[in-house]
């Protein structure tokens, strides 16, 4: 309890009520009382917003429209012909491609702001505030939410998308025992359909999502204010920013994946197909791990996951000049 309140304020780590020098312990008389009304305040105040902040509550609500949206798409979307309901949906439709790009950008909204979210709970030292078990699944939000966005990536059905889709199912393959079986469940085995990965990115992924963020937020659906904050901000993105379809990069070496896969993609140029597992395996475990360790070792695990991203973000830059030739 008190060790949440310390936490907060940026102060030493402790787990619930097992602080070391426990401030209110040491007060006596009116000041005590004092203290611990203050205390029973803040830690409300804690409560009521939850561990996950304003970021994390604003990532429920980019989910929410990222879902909305991902159900209107459905009725002009097929996994038998992406291309051709790609193409009515971005030019026959009217608004079409409003729509299309209010579901890319939410997704998008979704990812950036729960990692904004995860440093904001770093920096805070927020995440004793979860409990271990709580806090590894929030953990899996991540790489879970990188799926659920590859998914939709590949239901664009063009030549980046089949590319992206080889080279997932060729990644997953190269995983100890189950890889192959893994890859089947996950892409499919009837070439060229894309009803398996339609059902998982829909189905499997986006259920995954919205169980952990409900678990993590403690509540089932996001409040209505992070829903119409995110809803504008995708639209904004949608009118200012037009989505593109088909192959973007006619004039580029390589076909590029998902701009939040660029890291990998450059990693993958040279380094063995296992990387593009191994690595977010490391940060995943990596950023674990900070929920359980003590000061010196959670420096060091912060500082690795710095350098992983400042690593991935150099194997970015590494593929856009690559595909620039
Ligand atoms: C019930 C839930 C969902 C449904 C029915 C759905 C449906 C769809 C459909 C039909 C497409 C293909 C149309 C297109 O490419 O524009 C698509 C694409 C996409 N989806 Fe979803 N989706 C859902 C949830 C999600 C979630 C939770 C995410 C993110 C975590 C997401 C991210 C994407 C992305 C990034 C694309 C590619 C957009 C593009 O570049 O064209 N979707 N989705």
């Amino acid at each position: 309890m008190g060790g949440a309140v310390l936490s907060e304020s940026g102060a030493a780590l402790t787990d619930g009520a097992a602080a070391p020098n426990e401030p209110v312990a040491t007060l006596t008389g009116s000041a005590a009382a004092w203290t611990e009304s203050a205390t029973a305040r803040t830690e409300s105040a804690t409560a009521s917003r939850g561990p996950s902040g304003s970021l994390g509550r604003l990532a429920f609500g980019f989910l929410a429209v990222s879902v909305l949206s991902g159900v209107a798409l459905v009725p002009f979307y097929s996994p038998a012909r992406p291309a051709e309901s790609l193409e009515a949906l971005q030019g026959g439709l009217p608004w079409g491609f409003v729509l299309r790009a209010l579901h890319a950008y939410s997704s998008f909204g979704l990812l950036v702001v729960t990692a904004g979210h995860l440093a904001q709970v770093l920096i805070a030292r927020t995440e004793r505030q979860l409990t271990p078990s709580s806090w590894w699944r929030s953990v899996l939000l991540l790489p879970v939410t990188v799926a659920a966005l590859l998914g939709g990536f590949a239901l664009r059905g063009d030549a980046e998308a089949g590319a992206a889709l080889a080279v997932w199912r060729g990644v997953v393959g190269t995983l100890p025992v189950l890889g192959s079986e893994l890859a089947r469940l996950l892409v499919g085995t009837i070439p060229n359909d894309l009803g398996a990965v339609t059902l998982h990115h829909a189905g499997t992924f986006t259920l995954l999502v919205w169980l952990l963020t409900s678990e993590h937020g403690k509540r089932l659906v996001p409040d209505s204010r992070s829903v119409v904050l995110a809803g504008l901000v995708s639209v904004a993105l949608a009118g200012a920013i037009p989505l593109p379809l088909g192959s973007s990069s006619g004039t580029a070496r390589v076909l590029l994946g998902p701009w939040y896969l660029l890291g990998l993609q450059g990693a993958l140029v040279d380094l063995p197909a296992a990387v593009a597992w191994l690595a977010p395996l490391l940060f995943v475990v990596a950023l674990g791990l900070v929920r359980h360790t003590g000061e010196r070792w959670r420096r060091f695990l912060v500082a690795l996951l710095g350098a992983w991203v400042v690593a991935y973000a150099g194997f970015t830059v590494r593929i856009l000049l690559i595909s620039r030739g």
